[in-house]
């Protein structure tokens, strides 16, 4: 059976995590291909909420297979940490993988990240500070430590060293004064690689094993489509292709293995770190969605910028992607706001756009042009999950025009709405 690919659409925390662990119901190999402990997932299965920032969300049903494809940066002691709270809950890491050759975030890669945001001044990513850039700065400069190395003594021992002497050079020269003890850093990461060592494999392989046997493979996406150094808001992206396109490169598998690529849209637009975000909203309507949203960094709890849906930016999505299906996410969120608005094109110097623009000067200069909508009354959870098991008919008149003005101004069907963050409130059409 080919694969499918689960992508955000936005500037991530679209509420990926919540729909990766339903579309794993039906999987039964999930795998991450980008990204690392910047990203973070919350789930809610069972009445207990997990935050996983490695970990595929697909590790929670049980009987699935989830491995981490060699396109990811792996912080080993996050991961060793994850895999730890997931067995203290009783569930069981037997079936994750990780790639041999998905590259090593050390403490040098994360002390470097901090000193380059705060060399940057004025002109700073707001990165998660988690080392990842820096991690695929070493991918690209081939510098950089696998799995496979990491967990061979010897090798990593070697590697470690080499590196090191050039961190530090590097690390002096930034001038904070940040000092690297090898052997302090090899005898606690080789306690990780030992913990982590049988869980490496070749997951390419294993991935075409199971694509022979028919089985089904969800490939997850991290962050958004407008983190995707690439096709995103650069400078102030992350440092990997979110696209689906990397889902290939990023798992291992041919882009013959794809069959359907799925996109999650949040309702609203978020996003953390810096950059221009043409529809955000520094009012109450910002506040609301802020608050009743949770929109807080999984990873750093940072508080998300917050602003109306932007359709510029999911139609630039849906074309980079090419996305089969929408999947809309905390439409409840928008409940009580009032009158809605969706941002149909910008307003760029005088004239309409309707495509995203290349430079953040431009994106700046972007007044973003709306369409107003009646809105929704606010309802409590409880109710919302009532509504959800009646189907989508049953979803408030006001709501439903709202997902069809998302269906018109993208030319993609919105499969699955989502209406709260427990698993019963997804309605699927
Ligand atoms: P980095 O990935 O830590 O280098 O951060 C680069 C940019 O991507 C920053 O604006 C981060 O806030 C943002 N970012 C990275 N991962 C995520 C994510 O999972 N959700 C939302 N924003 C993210």
């Amino acid at each position: 059976m080919p694969a499918t690919v689960l992508i955000g659409t936005q500037w991530g925390d679209e509420g990926k995590g919540k729909i990766t662990d339903y579309y794993a119901e039906r999987a039964d190999v999930i795998v991450r291909f980008q990204g690392g402990n910047n990203a973070g997932h919350t789930i809610v299965a069972g009445g207990e909420t997990f935050k996983f920032h490695v970990l595929p969300s697909g590790l929670l049903r049980p009987g699935k297979h989830a491995f981490i494809g060699n396109g990811v940066v792996i912080d080993p002691k996050v991961l060793v940490d994850e895999i730890g709270q997931l067995e203290s809950r009783g569930h069981s890491a037997k079936n994750l993988r990780i790639s041999d050759r998905a590259h090593v975030i050390l403490p040098y890669h994360k002390m470097l990240d901090g000193a380059e945001e705060r060399l940057r001044a004025g002109a700073k990513v707001g990165t998660t500070g988690r080392g990842i850039g820096p991690a695929y700065q070493d991918k690209a400069a081939r510098s950089g430590i696998r799995m496979a190395e990491f967990v061979s003594p010897e090798f990593f021992k070697a590697r470690l060293s080499e590196n090191i002497a050039i961190k530090q050079r590097i690390l002096d020269a930034y001038g904070f004064g940040e000092k690297l003890d090898e052997k302090a850093i090899f005898d606690e990461y080789s306690g990780y690689a030992k913990k982590l060592a049988p869980y490496v494999a070749d997951t390419s392989v294993l991935l075409e094993h199971a694509m022979t046997q028919g089985k089904n493979i969800l490939l997850e996406g991290a962050q958004g489509t407008m983190l995707d150094i690439d096709h995103g808001t650069y400078p102030f992206v992350t440092s990997s292709n979110c696209v689906a396109g990397n889902a290939c490169a990023g798992a291992g598998v041919s882009p013959r293995s794809i069959s359907r690529v799925v996109g999650v849209v949040k309702a609203y637009t978020t996003r953390v770190g810096e950059g221009p975000l043409p529809t955000e909203q520094e009012n109450e309507v910002g506040r609301k969605l802020l608050e009743r949203g949770g929109e807080f960094g999984t990873t750093t709890g940072r508080p998300r910028r917050c602003g109306w849906l932007d359709l510029v930016v999911v139609r630039h999505s849906c074309r980079l992607n090419g996305i089969d299906g929408i999947i809309l996410t905390k439409l409840d969120v928008l409940g009580g706001i009032g009158k809605t608005k969706i941002c149909k094109a910008y307003e760029l110097d005088g004239k309409k756009t309707e495509t995203f623009p290349s430079t953040m000067a431009m994106l700046g200069r972007c007044k973003p042009i709306y369409d107003e909508l009646d809105g929704w009354a606010d309802m409590p959870a409880q109710e919302m999950v009532a509504l959800a098991k009646k189907g989508y008919s049953a979803l408030p008149r006001e709501m439903r025009e709202y997902v069809r003005y998302v269906e018109k101004g993208t030319g993609v069907k919105v499969e699955i709405a989502s209406i709260g963050p427990e698993r019963e409130a997804t309605i699927e059409r």
